[in-house]
């Protein structure tokens, strides 16, 4: 796909399901992933890839986290945070690795792993597979994080949930570009 097109066509796709993005695929997705804009190269992201018997770990982490909440949590939500991994085939964990620098605060390293966030989708999309950025409080969660190995200092920029597109999807608004974009200083 043309670069500029895969810009302009990629949306969020909910309904997922197999064939997952196979290792090459990914493999070119994390290049486009780890050629974000970085201030000082301090590499303030990691991934982890999570497929088939992962997803279900991931579930029960999910729900662990969700009991430790709330030790009341009725059955359908226990299923429900159980199952939420399943959506997809495939998961990626985009993970902050955020680093103690002098010159580049924090907000620039999210920044940096937000922008590896979106070539990753872009990647993803310009090789013909569907994905979708989820967070929710899950992905800051305590023991959701311990579960999956982060470390101090680390963070969940979001888990991208990935495959095929199932059925038939929303297709987004297109906005007007003034809306949001003026000349400065305005005439
Ligand atoms: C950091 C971040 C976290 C998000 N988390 C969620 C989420 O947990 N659940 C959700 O439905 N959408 C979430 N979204 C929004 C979707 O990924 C998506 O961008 C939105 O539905 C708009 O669709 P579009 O990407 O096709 O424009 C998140 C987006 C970002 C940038």
């Amino acid at each position: 796909m043309e670069a500029l097109e895969a810009l302009v066509s990629r949306r969020s796709i909910g309904g997922l399901t197999d064939p997952a993005p196979e290792d090459a695929i990914l493999q070119r997705a994390f290049q486009a992933a780890l050629r974000a804009p970085d201030h000082r190269l301090l590499r303030p992201w990691r991934y982890l890839v999570i497929r088939g018997e992962g997803r279900v770990r991931l579930g029960e982490a999910f729900l662990a986290a969700g009991v430790e909440e709330n030790p009341e949590l009725g059955e359908t939500e226990r299923n429900r945070l159980l199952a939420m991994p399943l959506r997809a085939p495939l998961i990626i964990v985009a993970v902050m690795s955020l680093k103690v620098d002098d010159k580049v605060p924090e907000y620039e390293q999210i920044l940096s792993a937000g922008a590896a966030v979106q070539n990753l989708l872009l990647a993803l999309h310009a090789q013909g597979f569907a994905s979708m950025w989820r967070t929710g409080w899950m992905a800051e969660h305590a023991r959701v994080l311990s579960a999956l190995g982060l470390q101090p200092g680390e963070r969940i920029a979001g888990f991208v949930y990935a495959g095929t597109e199932s059925g038939i999807s929303r297709i987004p608004s297109s906005l007007a570009v003034e809306d949001f974009v003026q000349s400065w200083p305005q005439a």
